[in-house]
């Protein structure tokens, strides 16, 4: 009679356990609450925003973390190979490694993809995915800076897109204002629906000396797609810590942090 009841008390115990177990990592998770920034294209302006973000986080004392998981480009002769990984770790102030930072970096302004079949350099996935966890525990929060677009390939059959969902963290999707931006918008924000990828929502990056006005296309943007505009960041000519803070408290509403 005693041993029954012990060994219920134990299934019990181990039961309630295994809850507490998952109920501290979904906490732990949704703690971090890390982004993905993504583009309708390169050059939209992911670094520029990334670092305007890392800026008002830290100035917000959020203990912000960055990484750009693939860089390609011509190696930076000193410092961080990648020039968005400079841009990206001044924003921040992090001493993390650069490997950490940026766990591939490809000699060639192409797609890893391509760094595959033309400098025969394979992309590994695996490798950035267990830096972004080890990563993930230095910080509070990480901000990681996508490459190209959201269907930029990695490998034959995996995507940034696949990297956000391996990630299993939220994006943000920078536009811009150039005329033919709300087909590149539309295009990427079904691709994160068909991904099922969360997306907090669409910032204007409104550097482009002609184009939509920025009031204009958040409406259509916001007609158009499932997604709120978060706000528009205008031409930055000054990138001091100063200068990004206040540029990115006026123009970017932060409460979507808290959702
Ligand atoms: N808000 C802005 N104000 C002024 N210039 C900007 C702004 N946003 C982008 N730019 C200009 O556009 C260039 C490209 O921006 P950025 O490097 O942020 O693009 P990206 O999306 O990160 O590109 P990549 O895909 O190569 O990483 C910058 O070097 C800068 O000259
Ligand atoms: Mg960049």
């Amino acid at each position: 009679m005693l041993n029954v009841n012990n060994s219920n008390i134990c299934r019990k115990l181990s039961y309630c356990l295994r809850l507490i177990q998952l109920s501290i990592s979904d906490y732990v998770e949704l703690l971090l609450k890390s982004l993905f920034i993504t583009g309708t294209d390169t050059d939209v302006g992911k670094t520029y925003v990334t670092a305007g973000l890392a800026v008002s986080l830290r100035k917000m004392n959020v203990d912000v973390g960055i990484m750009k998981p693939f860089a390609a480009g011509t190696a930076q002769k000193t410092g961080f190979k990648s020039e968005d990984v400079e841009i990206l770790a001044r924003a921040a102030h992090v001493n993390d490694p650069e490997m950490l930072l940026n766990p591939q970096f490809f000699p060639i302004a192409a797609s890893p993809y391509t760094a595959l079949k033309n400098l025969k350099i394979k992309p590994n996935v695996k490798l950035v995915l267990n830096r972004f966890k080890k990563l993930s525990k230095l910080h509070s929060m990480l901000l990681i800076e996508g490459m190209g677009g959201i269907m930029t390939p990695i490998l034959k059959n995996y995507f940034v897109t696949d990297l956000i969902k391996d990630m299993k963290i939220e994006t943000i999707i920078v536009t811009r204002t150039k005329v033919g931006t709300v087909n590149h918008t539309i295009m990427t924000c079904k691709m994160c629906e068909k991904y099922k990828i969360p997306v907090k929502g669409i910032i204007i990056n409104n550097f482009d000396a002609d184009g939509y006005r920025v009031k204009e296309l958040k409406r259509d943007l916001e007609d158009l797609t499932t997604f709120p505009v978060l706000g528009s960041i205008p031409f930055i000519d000054d990138m001091s810590d100063a200068s990004l803070y206040r540029v990115f408290k006026k123009n970017l509403d932060f409460k979507f942090l808290q959702s």
